[in-house]
């Protein structure tokens, strides 16, 4: 089928290496194994390196950045918060402008990070808790949120899950960041372009439905039928099966890893626990069954709803703390498209009516 460009390779990139046969991540040389203690901000470094003139003071730079975009929160009225928090996110985003320079990047990566606690205080009736650029990014995102300082456990599982979604080959959101890139329009543009296709079920809006198939199954012992069922109407089983993975998604043990740490500091309701890991073995027993032929495996978005939604986010704002660890990635691939590739045109073939003759 042409629709979904399977085996098309429309970029090269120096960024990742997305190893779908052997369930293998990549980022700029170093394993997602070896990635996972880092912090963001290390991340962010790597994943920009060479693509602005000096990132020596990126640390520094990005919480100037946090504090200098939280002005815009200001500017929240009733409309906006009766918007979905993602596209909450998006609007305020796109009141940020367009440049090419380390600065409008850092000010685009700090914006969901700042946004989103603050619409999710905003939604509460709580004002928005300004940032504070002595401490890291995560750490940040989590004070603003939860109004006082998180525990060293929820800050390293934050950073796990953020470097674990940085940059992921050329997945949907990163293909349209790097197409609005490719005319020259800008970062805020393509971030935005990545924003929007982030948000569709089928990509990175896959947690929160995650979290409802969870409390629709209930108990355990009831994982078994309710997937059959959902099966045999049709349903997709959220946090299941992937584009490139033949195997497991291995951000998939990543972010248990994160719950895990989490587990260690009481922060994880294990009754939740015990129910996901229920869910994912009836999920991979009955996909197994149904599809003999082709391997659906969980994904990296079954643990990120456990792990998103002990840290206490809102599952209605799940895919905007996807796009606090993405935007990183989509700058990145927005850099490289700009300064070594061409505009992105492909072709149509077309299949519509021919045009009448004239008798
Ligand atoms: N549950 C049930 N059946 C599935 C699932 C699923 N989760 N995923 C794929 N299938 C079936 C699908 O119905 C199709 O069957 P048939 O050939 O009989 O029509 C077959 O497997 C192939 O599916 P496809 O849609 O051609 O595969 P794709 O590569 O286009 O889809 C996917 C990849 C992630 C969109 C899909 O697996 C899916 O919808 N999963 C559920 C949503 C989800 O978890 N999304 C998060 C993706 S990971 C985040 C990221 O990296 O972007």
């Amino acid at each position: 089928m042409i629709g979904g460009l399977d085996d098309v390779v429309a970029a090269e990139t120096v960024l990742s290496d997305v190893d779908g046969i052997a369930g293998r991540l990549i980022i700029r040389g170093v394993s997602l194994d070896d990635l996972v203690h880092s912090r963001y901000e290390d991340v962010l470094s790597l994943l920009l390196d060479g693509f602005f003139p000096d990132l020596s003071g990126l640390p520094e730079g990005l919480g100037a950045a946090r504090v200098a975009v939280f002005k815009h929160l200001a500017s929240v009225d009733a409309d906006l918060l009766a918007l979905t928090p993602i596209e909450a996110v998006r609007a305020l985003l796109a009141r940020l402008p367009d440049g090419d320079d380390l600065t409008t990047a850092l000010h685009l990566i700090a914006a969901p990070a700042v946004f989103t606690p603050g619409i999710i205080r905003l939604r509460s009736g709580l004002a928005p808790i300004a940032p504070n650029p002595g401490v890291t990014h995560a750490c940040d995102i989590l004070a603003m949120m939860l109004g006082k300082a998180p525990e060293a456990q929820q800050v390293a599982a934050l950073d796990r899950y953020l470097v674990t979604v940085a940059d992921h080959g050329l997945n949907a959101s990163t293909f349209a960041a790097r197409v609005v890139a490719s005319t020259q329009a800008g970062l805020a543009s393509a971030i935005l372009a990545g924003l929007s296709a982030l948000k569709g079920p089928l990509h990175g809006g896959a947690p929160g439905p995650v979290l409802d198939m969870l409390d629709a199954v209930g108990t355990p012992a009831n994982a078994a039928r309710w997937v059959e069922d959902e099966l045999a109407r049709g349903e997709r089983l959220m946090g299941f099966g992937h584009r490139v993975y033949r195997v497991r998604d291995p951000r998939a043990d990543a972010l248990k890893g994160a719950v895990e740490l989490l587990a260690t500091s009481s922060a994880i309701d294990p009754v939740r626990l015990a129910l996901a890991e229920a869910v994912e073995r009836a999920a991979l027993a009955a996909l197994k069954r149904k599809k003999p032929d082709r391997r659906l495996e969980t994904n990296v978005e079954f643990y990120t709803a456990l792990l998103l939604e002990s840290l206490g986010f809102p599952r209605a704002t799940f895919t905007c703390v996807f796009a606090m660890g993405r935007t990183g990635g989509w700058i990145a691939h927005a850099r490289e498209q700009v300064l070594g590739g061409r505009l992105i045109r492909p072709q149509s073939r077309y299949v519509g009516p021919k045009p009448q003759q004239a008798a």
